[in-house]
């Protein structure tokens, strides 16, 4: 049966304009806090197959989207690379250990070594496979090597950047260095979930928006675009998503082999479709906290179907569901989708 999803990620037409949504900060499913709470935190849940399959299943058949969501974490690639990753209540990821200096990258693992660590994850790939509809599509994915990199610098997630921006300007060959060996663990990552059976990739670089526009390019973009040329090399028939946060100034100067283009909320749809629209099928872009609202939903989804016209368009929220909206909302957000995008 073919997937809707990943046919309109190759811009081909589709009864209808398919929907996701990234949960991320999201507790909103009783069901997901349920199954959490078993496994005791959030890591022993990413490392339990059996769990992070029942999770990665819960938006499809509770909610109704196209597509699902990989159950893990943007972080488990520097975890296996030998960092000491914990997630504190309250505060988010940690890394006791960060990167100063060219020996802690040294000490790291790197390619192949750290990517075949990672068998939680493909477990958890195959035992969804088993489960998920036939004409449903499982979104693997990885975070861009920059985003991974402020991480591993930095320790935890910042506001400032400051350490690894006075890496950037100051020692810019350490931060290659650290930067080229993220990006051999996640090429090599993405082509095992390729193998054990996901359908579309997507590239997350959540923290794009911290370089300025001019940089852009050398210390982030061309390092997803390069494990996109891998992956596009082997695999042509996977989709790639890439979804850079906040880079508006950056449009312009997007380039790189993949297939669909993720544009946040802070980014007018409709500009991005001027800039981009010709090249790239356009992934997004509601504002998360609309969700809030039944009407303010309504309103946006119709807005976005007005400028896109149900063409080279995945519907997406512009970034993740937050914890507190009710899942009736949610569900809103995905009927309404469909129904003003069906033909
Ligand atoms: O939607 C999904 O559930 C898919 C799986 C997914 C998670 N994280 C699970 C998760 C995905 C795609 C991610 C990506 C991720 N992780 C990113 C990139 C996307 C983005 O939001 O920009 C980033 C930056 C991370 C790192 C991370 N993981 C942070 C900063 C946090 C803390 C968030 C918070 O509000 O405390 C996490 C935890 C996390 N990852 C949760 C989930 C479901 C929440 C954990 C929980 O409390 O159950």
């Amino acid at each position: 049966m073919s997937k809707i999803f990943v046919d309109a990620c190759f811009g081909k037409e589709t009864p209808y304009t398919p929907v996701w949504m990234m949960r991320q900060a999201g507790r909103y499913l009783p069901e997901y806090m349920e199954v959490r709470a078993q496994a005791g935190n959030f890591l022993n849940l990413c490392h339990d197959p059996k769990k992070a399959c029942e999770v990665t299943l819960q938006p499809v058949n509770i909610v109704g989207v196209d597509a699902a969501i990989l159950f893990s974490d943007i972080l488990v690639i520097p975890d296996e690379m030998g960092m000491d990753l914990e997630f504190i209540k309250g505060e988010g990821p940690k890394f006791n250990d960060p990167i100063k200096t060219e020996a802690d990258l040294n000490r790291l693992l790197g390619g192949e070594e750290a990517a075949s660590k990672l068998t939680y994850v493909y477990d958890t790939i195959k035992l969804i496979k088993e489960q998920l509809a036939d004409d449903k599509a499982l979104i693997g994915f990885c975070g861009a090597p920059w985003t991974l990199a402020t991480y591993m610098i930095e320790g935890e997630g910042t506001k400032t950047y400051n350490i690894c921006k006075k890496m950037m300007y100051s020692d810019p060959e350490l931060l290659h260095k650290i930067l080229a060996k993220v990006t051999e663990v996640v090429k090599l990552y993405m082509e095992k979930q390729i193998q054990a059976g996901i359908d579309v990739v997507q590239i997350f670089d959540s923290w794009a928006a911290a370089i300025e526009p001019s940089k852009y390019d050398e210390f982030s973009w061309k390092y997803m675009v390069e494990i996109a040329d891998y992956l596009k090399g082997k695999y042509p028939n996977i989709p790639i998503i890439m979804f850079p946060k906040g880079v508006p100034a950056f449009l312009d100067k997007v380039y790189g082999n993949f297939e669909v283009f993720g544009v946040d909320w802070s980014t007018p749809m409709g500009l991005a479709k001027e800039k981009l629209g010709d090249k790239y099928v356009l992934q997004g872009n509601m504002e998360p906290c609309r969700l809030y609202s039944k009407e303010a939903t309504t309103e946006c989804v119709e807005a976005l179907q007005s400028i896109m016209g149900g063409k080279r368009h995945i519907f997406n929220l512009g970034h993740g569901i937050l914890p507190d909206v009710p899942v009736e909302n949610a569900k809103h957000f995905i009927a309404e989708c469909h129904r003003v995008s069906k033909k």
